[in-house]
C-alpha cells in the first residue's frame, strides 16, 4: 500500500465539476509536482489531501489513516500533527517572531514549550536563520519568510509537505534556493512532498510529475 492513496476524488462547487476522479498513489520519501493550466483544480485538489475541503466522495488515505472518516476534532488534531503546509504567500503571522511562527503548530497541539523552542531553534539553524529569531515577517526578505515557512511545515515531522506555488512570490535565485532547500528536505528529513507549480525546473527534479487535466491527473 502507498503511503498516500488518492481514490477516486470528485469535488464540485455547486453546478461546476472540479475533480472528477482522481486517482494517485504516493510512495513515501518521494518528491511529486503536480501541474497544469490555471483553473484546472491543483488548489482545490491540495486542499483536500490536506484535509482542508472534504470533496463530494473519493478517499483519501495517509499513512494508514482514511482521513475523511475521523470526526472533526481527530481531522483537527491528524492536521496539524501529520500535515505541513508552505503556501505561496508563506502566511506567517505578522504580530509573531520568526521563531513563534514555526513553533505555532507545536503550541497548537500542546506540546511541551521548551521542547517546542528547541527543536524549532534547531530548524532555523539548519536553514542559516539563527541570526533572525527574533524578527517579525515584515523584518525579513521574501526569501527568509518562506524558508520560515519551511520550518513552520517541518514543525511537527509531519508525514508530508504540501506545497502550493512556494516559489510563485519569488525571485529567480530565491527560487533557486527554495527550490534546492525542497530537495534538501526530502533527502535531509525524509520528508514526502506534494507541489502544485508552475514552475519547469522544479518538475525536472522532482520524482514524479502529475498532470492536471480534466478534472484528473495523469
Ligand atoms: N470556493 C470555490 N467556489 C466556487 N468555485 C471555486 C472555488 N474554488 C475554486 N473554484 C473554481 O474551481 C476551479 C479550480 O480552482 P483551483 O483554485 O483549484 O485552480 P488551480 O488549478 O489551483 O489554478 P491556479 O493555477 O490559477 O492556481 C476554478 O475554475 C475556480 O474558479
Ligand atoms: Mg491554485
Amino acid at each position: 500500500m502507498a503511503y498516500i492513496e488518492i481514490n477516486n476524488i470528485h469535488h464540485s462547487f455547486g453546478n461546476l465539476e472540479v475533480l472528477k476522479g482522481v486517482n494517485m498513489k504516493i510512495e513515501q520519501n518521494s518528491f511529486v509536482t503536480i501541474m497544469g493550466k490555471s483553473g484546472a483544480g491543483k488548489t482545490t485538489l491540495l486542499q483536500v489531501v490536506g484535509t482542508l475541503l472534504t470533496p463530494t466522495s473519493g478517499q483519501v488515505i495517509i499513512d494508514n489513516t482514511d482521513v475523511f472518516k475521523l470526526k472533526d476534532k481527530q481531522l483537527a488534531a491528524f492536521r496539524n500533527r501529520h500535515i505541513g503546509f508552505i503556501f505561496q504567500f508563506h502566511q506567517l503571522l505578522a504580530e509573531f517572531t520568526a521563531l513563534e511562527n514555526i513553533m505555532m503548530p507545536a503550541l497548537i497541539a500542546k506540546t511541551n514549550y521548551r521542547q517546542a523552542q528547541q527543536r524549532a531553534k534547531e530548524l532555523l539553524d539548519r536553514m542559516q536563520l539563527s541570526e533572525r529569531l527574533e524578527h517579525k515577517p515584515s523584518e525579513l526578505s521574501g526569501g527568509e519568510k518562506q524558508r520560515v515557512a519551511v520550518c513552520r511545515a517541518l514543525m511537527m515531522n509531519p508525514s508530508v509537505i504540501l506545497a502550493d506555488e512556494p516559489s510563485g512570490s519569488l525571485d529567480s535565485q530565491n527560487k533557486k534556493e527554495l527550490h534546492k532547500l525542497l530537495l534538501d528536505v526530502k533527502q535531509q528529513f525524509k520528508q514526502t512532498i506534494i507541489v502544485v507549480t508552475h514552475d519547469e525546473e522544479l518538475a525536472k527534479i522532482s520524482d514524479k510529475v502529475y498532470m492536471m487535466q480534466d478534472g484528473v491527473v495523469k
